[in-house]
């Protein structure tokens, strides 16, 4: 490979792979977890930073969907200075692929002060936060070299999926589709594998951004966990100045943005919202804007040029085919760019400062 993401993109069907290894049979296997008393938890916590802190806000919509329990997903460096109702009954989970960010690790202690059970989702083994949590499950993608984060997000997303399953299993919680859930995990290296074969066609939406400065990402429900990492993503690599926006709020403000040749990357993977969103989109269309729109199947608009389906997937589970496109889209913008797409301008691999 050219450079460290190209190769990390192209690990991710092997690398899901590992990480749902032993976890998954008619149910979730999670033993870690198993002494956890959930009737005892008034509220969770998911605390990380930057791409760790979208894939939290992913764990935090599935809990919201589950479980009759608060919880609430904070960027570490604004949970350790915030006055957060944190006791013995709460349940924080710390995301972080580093296990040594330094403000994922002020909130960790912070929480362990004051008698919090605390989970840790780490990528390498003994880092400083799997060390200080009561208990670490490990993302299994091996080192990740390239300073944007890629296949640690998406095991992140996998195993985050496992671990909200897990709690509910705990909690004594029905899930609606659950079987079609585990059926859409064990199948998730497969499906991603057949994003990767899509990457001709966003090597061609990338150049969309040649004579751009400015992208716009917009979603609802999890496509906006989706569009928050999918403009990440191509800012911290490409420079191009990239916002993601809940489709729903254009129209308070962030529409009069929009003018012509304006690219707009636009997420409809969630059925029961796609037709807001397309009706979104088909405003933006409007006002001279050139649409990239990455949907579910049977999701449909004969006014937006640019279409690319994902799988048939579970809609909890669509933000993982979803984010190997805009992993892609970014990688080749920035290349078009001429970028250095491994180690882009004023990034580190791990914030182990405030
Ligand atoms: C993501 O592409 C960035 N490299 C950055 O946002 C990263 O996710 C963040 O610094 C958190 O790092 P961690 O997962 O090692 O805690």
């Amino acid at each position: 490979y050219e450079t460290f993401m190209e190769k990390e993109i192209a690990e991710q069907p092997f690398v899901i792979k590992e990480t749902l290894r032993s976890r998954i049979e008619d149910h979730i296997l999670m033993p870690e977890l198993d002494d956890l008393a959930m009737e005892d938890i008034h509220a969770i916590y998911m605390i990380a930073c930057g791409t760790a802190y979208h894939a939290s806000l992913y764990a935090q919509y599935l809990g919201r969907e589950w479980l009759s329990i608060p919880i609430q997903c904070v960027p570490a460096s604004e949970f350790r200075y915030g006055n957060y109702p944190v006791d013995e009954h709460s349940l924080c989970l710390f995301v972080s692929q580093s296990g040594e960010t330094a403000d994922t690790l002020a909130a960790l202690k912070a929480c362990k002060k004051k008698n919090a059970k605390t989970i840790a989702v780490c990528n390498v083994l003994d880092s400083s936060i799997s060390r200080i949590a009561d208990t670490t499950l490990y993302t299994c993608a091996g080192p990740e070299i390239a300073v944007a984060s890629t296949k640690a997000y998406t095991t992140q997303l996998t195993l985050l999926a496992c671990i909200m399953l897990k709690l509910a299993e705990l909690a004594k919680v029905e899930v609606n589709g659950y079987d079609q859930l585990l059926h859409d995990l064990k199948a998730l290296p497969e499906t991603i594998e057949s994003m990767l074969g899509m990457e001709a066609q966003m090597k061609g939406y990338a150049s969309f951004l040649k004579e751009q400065q400015d992208a716009y990402f917009i979603g609802r429900q999890l496509d906006y966990v989706s569009v928050l990492e999918g403009a990440l993503k191509l800012k911290e690599i490409s420079y191009v100045h990239a916002d993601a926006y809940y489709a729903g709020e254009l129209k308070h403000g962030p529409i009069a943005l929009i003018e012509e040749g304006t690219v707009v990357i636009a997420l409809a993977t969630q059925k029961d919202v796609a037709s807001k969103t397309i009706s979104n989109i088909e405003e933006t269309i409007a006002r001279g804007a050139n649409v990239i729109l990455i949907k579910a199947k049977g999701v449909h608009s004969d006014k937006i040029a640019h279409q690319i389906e994902i799988p048939d997937i579970h809609p909890y589970l669509a933000c993982l085919p979803a984010t190997i496109l805009l992993q892609q889209f970014a990688l080749w913008s920035a290349k078009e760019k001429g970028c250095n797409v491994d180690q882009p301008r004023n990034l580190a691999k791990s914030v182990t400062v405030e």
